[in-house]
């Protein structure tokens, strides 16, 4: 970096916020708002004042309105508001609380089927996107399939997710990422699977050539932070640390047993996400004889999601007559209400199951 970009502690800065009067404009700041006056000039016939509030420090002067200027203030005490000042300043005052509102779930049956190239979407940093639920069950869920078609290192930084689920599924490739209070860093192979409990301080490393994963998160749109205070690995090590009531969990899967599956002709490699989250999801990923056969008529699931890993399967649901063949690539998210079948139809199927009760 450039010595002239580094910052010292003296170094400070203020928004100005234009106002024609400053008397009526300075005080809806500091009564209304609670913000505090740093510095006020001249003494005689104030036109100027400094002041501070909200991780902010603003410049009120005098010399024009301040309409064109609006401010987001994050308060923990307040609820959501919108305010106008005497100078036409906007002001929105957010909630503060990291308690994470999960939206109504609205159900519905949500095939995405593969088909090569023209189901992807290309993000940031060349990475390309398939959002395998995009009703997102009414802000509910997200799923996506993640594909890095170069590999190396990857420009991410220390971060964390306010959510209350989240899990990444490595599918093919591998990638190495390293979690806060969890020791160094590891690589993620295919079959591979983390929960990311609410909150722990993350970070992606390197990767390689066509990487596949499957994320999934609660609630869809979720906020991200950079942190600037931990850094990775950390030298603590508290594997059973409780995130908000959850446990991070690092799956291997050539550790993990298959072990004969609730329906007959499958076996299932369990993540132990059901476990770490107190049973809020679990994840499985389990494999079929051609001819097993699952069906779900217990209704008892809010998110019932099936990603095709290899193989295929039919599904069919009592509602519709229609069967649709899911291949490779391809997902379902059920919803609770509907008695279905899910058929495999090819040697070697696999599927990852991701159920929320
Ligand atoms: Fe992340």
């Amino acid at each position: 970096m450039d010595s002239k970009n580094q910052l010292t502690p003296t170094d400070s800065a203020e928004v100005v916020v234009p106002c024609i009067e400053l008397d009526p404009t300075l005080s809806f700041f500091t009564s209304e708002l609670g913000f505090r006056i740093e510095m006020i000039t001249p003494a005689d016939n104030p036109n100027m004042a400094i002041i501070s509030g909200y991780g902010v420090r603003l410049c009120l002067r005098v010399g024009g309105s301040g309409k064109d200027v609006s401010l987001r203030l994050r308060s923990a005490t307040r609820s959501h508001q919108l305010l106008q000042a005497p100078n036409g300043t906007q002001v929105e005052i957010i909630s503060a609380t990291s308690q994470v509102i999960l939206p109504p779930l609205q159900e519905a049956l949500v095939i995405s089927e593969f088909s090569s190239d023209a189901s992807w979407t290309v993000g940031r940093a060349g990475m390309r996107y398939r959002d395998l639920v995009p009703s997102r069950l009414g802000g509910r869920v997200i799923a996506s399939h993640i594909h890095i078609p170069s590999g190396g290192l990857v420009p991410d930084y220390v971060h964390y997710h306010r959510i209350s689920f989240q899990m990444i599924y490595c599918k093919s490739g591998w990638v190495r990422v390293v979690y806060e209070d969890q020791g160094e860093s590891f690589v993620m192979q295919a079959g591979d699977c983390v929960l990311q409990p609410p909150e722990i301080r993350h970070r992606v490393l390197e990767s390689s050539d066509n990487l596949e994963v499957i994320e999934i998160g609660s609630p869809a749109e979720h906020e991200t932070f950079a942190e600037h205070e931990i850094t990775l690995p950390t030298l603590t090590l508290r594997p059973d640390r409780d995130f908000s009531g959850q446990k991070f969990v690092r799956h291997i899967a050539t550790e993990t047993q298959w072990l004969p599956w609730r329906f007959p002709g499958f076996l299932s490699r369990n993540t132990g996400i059901d476990k770490a989250t107190a049973g809020f999801a679990s994840a499985e990923t389990v494999r079929g004889e051609v001819g097993a056969t699952i069906t779900d008529t217990k209704k008892s699931h809010e998110l019932f999601f099936v990603f095709v890993l290899n193989g295929s399967a039919s599904l069919s649901t009592k509602d519709s007559n229609q069967k649709s063949i899911l291949n490779i690539n391809s997902s379902v998210a059920l919803p609770s209400n509907c008695e279905f079948k899910l058929e495999i139809t090819s040697p070697n199927t696999e599927m990852l199951i991701v159920l929320q009760p």
